[in-house]
Formats: structure tokens, sequence, C-alpha cells
């Protein structure tokens, strides 16, 4: 048995070790040899389509969900062209804008979940060009699309989604940085240079990976806890939701993600002694606010951990208790590294619980019901 595992105790943490490769294999042949385009012809857009594009929606459910959370971030940043998220199973009884100038991208590493499909359905009838992001290439999503940008994560075998969703990642910055070529909407140093930032990324997980043993401390210390809430801004937030439902999902601790700015208008309450906090904290823009954040939970006695590059670790240590240091890479692209430490935390959270950590209780690694 640990040999289809590789070695490894579970196939999750073989997953989250697979992660450099799945990145790699999804970048593969979709850059040119100068390292300043990015080539796509799995999308069938013309250009014309792609720049008459007024409106994206991106579907999912669960983690696929998160991952567009992050797509959005990068679409708009890069294409300035507005993107809704929308999960799977709300988006068709909210009656969406839906347009023939409406890209909708469905979002499902198994190219089965019932609700995503018929929300592909729903914007193909609405004349949309329907763009699936999917692990399985003969998928139901697959066949049904109009456009798949496959991700090359191989198999995954754990119910908690961890390569599938980071290489989710990757295809959305390809896409954008794609998208954004055509409507010229980036100069091509600035692709040239976040090409280069996304090649680093699979060493850089590793760098991440060889520090297990000190999320392990830290997980084994919060597994003793009931509740715990993650906080973080903008693409911070997103990574936020992710670590949530990992955690949620394997070691069934309660856990909410929050945008740190809104925690004083309701869950600051739930404060109290002791509370595990973790902050993500990666971005210098926001890092300021996020940190009086941090200062107001601290206030209130709560223990926390943040997230971060190493030129904001002593400013963080003066208002945390713990610091993880992630490596530095461009705003855009942290989320794929810093979801890295989540999944270990949830990893070895559940495995200090004694739980079935490939196979939670009462949930599918895909679930074919509306
Ligand atoms: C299930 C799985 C999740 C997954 C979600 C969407 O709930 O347990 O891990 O994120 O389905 O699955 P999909 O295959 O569409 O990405």
């Amino acid at each position: 048995v640990t040999a289809e595992k590789g070695g490894y105790e579970h196939f999750m943490l073989k997953e989250i070790h697979e992660q450099p490769k799945a990145y790699r294999d999804t970048m593969r042949g979709r850059m040119n040899a100068e390292g300043n385009k990015v080539i796509l012809p799995e999308l069938n857009l013309t250009e014309e389509q792609i720049k008459n594009i007024r409106n994206i929606q991106v579907v999912a459910c669960g983690t696929a969900y998160n991952a567009g959370l992050v797509g959005r971030n990068l679409i708009e940043s890069l294409v300035r062209i507005p993107v809704e998220n929308d999960i799977a199973s709300e988006y068709r009884y909210r009656s969406p804008i839906v347009t023939p100038e409406t890209l909708v991208i469905v979002v499902s590493q198994s190219g089965e979940t019932a609700d995503t499909l018929a929300a592909l359905r729903e914007g193909q009838a609405n004349g949309a060009h329907v763009l699936a992001i999917t692990n399985v290439v003969g998928s139901s999503i697959a066949r049904e699309a109009d456009s798949v940008l496959v991700t090359l994560a191989g198999p995954e075998i754990a119910v908690a989604s961890t390569k599938a969703y980071t290489s989710q990642l990757i295809a959305f910055t390809l896409l954008g940085l794609y998208l954004a070529e055509v409507r010229g909407t980036q100069s091509e140093s600035e692709v040239t240079k976040i090409l280069a930032a996304m090649q680093s990324l699979p060493e850089q997980v590793e760098v991440i990976l060889s520090q297990k043993d000190a999320i392990k401390a830290y997980a084994e210390q919060i597994a003793e806890h009931k509740h715990l809430f993650f906080i973080g801004r903008g693409v911070d937030y997103a990574v936020a939701q992710e670590g949530s439902l990992k955690l949620k999902e394997i070691s069934y601790i309660h856990s909410e993600a929050y945008a740190a700015g809104e925690l004083k208008h309701g869950t600051l309450a739930l404060i109290e002694e002791g509370v595990p906090v973790i902050a993500l904290a990666t971005l210098e823009s926001v890092l300021e606010k996020t940190v009086s954040n941090i200062k107001e939970v601290k206030a209130r006695g709560a223990h926390v951990m943040a997230i971060t590059h190493e030129e904001h670790k002593d400013d963080l240590l003066r208002s945390v208790d713990q610091v993880f240091v992630i490596p530095q890479t461009l705003p855009l692209l942290t989320a794929a590294l810093s979801v890295v430490t989540l999944q270990l935390l949830a990893y070895y959270a559940s495995l200090a619980l004694g739980h079935d950590v490939d196979k939670p209780r009462n949930l599918a690694k895909s679930v074919t019901v509306e």
C-alpha cells in the first residue's frame, strides 16, 4: 500500500509533495522559448472574441471555487475584465447575467461535479463560451465545454484537494497572461517577469516542504483547540478560505476565514484568551493594515501565527507569537506558495488527532448529485 503512495504515509502527503512537478507539468509547453509569451492553442476563441469579452464568471464548488477566488484576483489585475465568482449550486438560481460576450470559466478537478456541469450547460444555453479548467481530460465537463484548459496535476486520490488546487492557480495565471497579451493590457517586460517568477515556484515549494517539521509542531499545538480563525486581505484572504476549508475537511476543527478588516464588524466577539489566529500577511501593499488587525486580536488574547516573506518577518515578530516565512515571489503569485503551508497544517492537525486523512467522514472525492 505504501508503494502506491510512493513511500508516503498518506495520498494527501504524497500529493502535497507532487506539487513542484504538477506546477512544471501544467506550465510545460505553454510558454515560448524566449519566456515572454504564453501559448494556449487549446483556447477555441478568436482574437476578436477575446477582445469582445465583457465579463467573466468563474463557477465551481469546494476547493475549485476557492481557486477561482485567486483566479479572479489574477485576471482582474492582469486583464482588467470584471470577474464574478459563483458557487455552482447557486449560479443557475440567481439568474446570472450571461451574454455571448460573457466568458464562463468552470473549474473542476474531477470534471464530474453535477452542480458545475449544470452551470456549464446554463452558460452555454445563454450563448456564452464555456472554458473548463479540469484535471481529467475525458470527463463530462471536459467533453461538453467549448474550450478545455487541462491542469496536469496527475491523478488526485485524497479527498482533500491539494495539487489540483495549486495547478488550477497556475492555469489561471497562464490564462490571465494570455488574455492580457491579446488585449494588450500588460507589457512584454511585465509578462517576462511574471513567467520567470512562475518558473521559480517549483523550487520555492520545495523550500516550504523542507520546513514541514516546523508546521507539524504548530499543527500539534492547534489540534488541541475547538475553534480557530484565518485572516488575510486580498489574495491572502482567498488563500485563508482554502486553508480553512482544508482544516475543516480533515481535522474537523471548526474554523472561519475572515477578511482581516471585517473581523471588527462581528467576529471579533468570538476572540478570547488563547484562540489561535492564523494571519496570512504576504502582501506589502496591505501589510500595515493587516498588522493593525492582528493587534486587535492580540489585544483580546488570541495566539497569532503569521505567514509572510522574510522581509516582513521582523515587523511581524513585534506583533505576533510565531512567524512562518515563505520564499519571496511576486504579489500576483504568492497564493501558490502560502497555501502549501496551510495544506501541511491541515494534514498534520488531522494526523495528530488520529483521523482518516485521505478519507474524511461524510465527504466524497467527487459529488455527482445536485
Ligand atoms: C468535493 C471534494 C472537494 C472538491 C469538490 C469539487 O466536495 O471533496 O475536494 O473541491 O468536490 O470537486 P471538483 O472535482 O469539481 O473540483
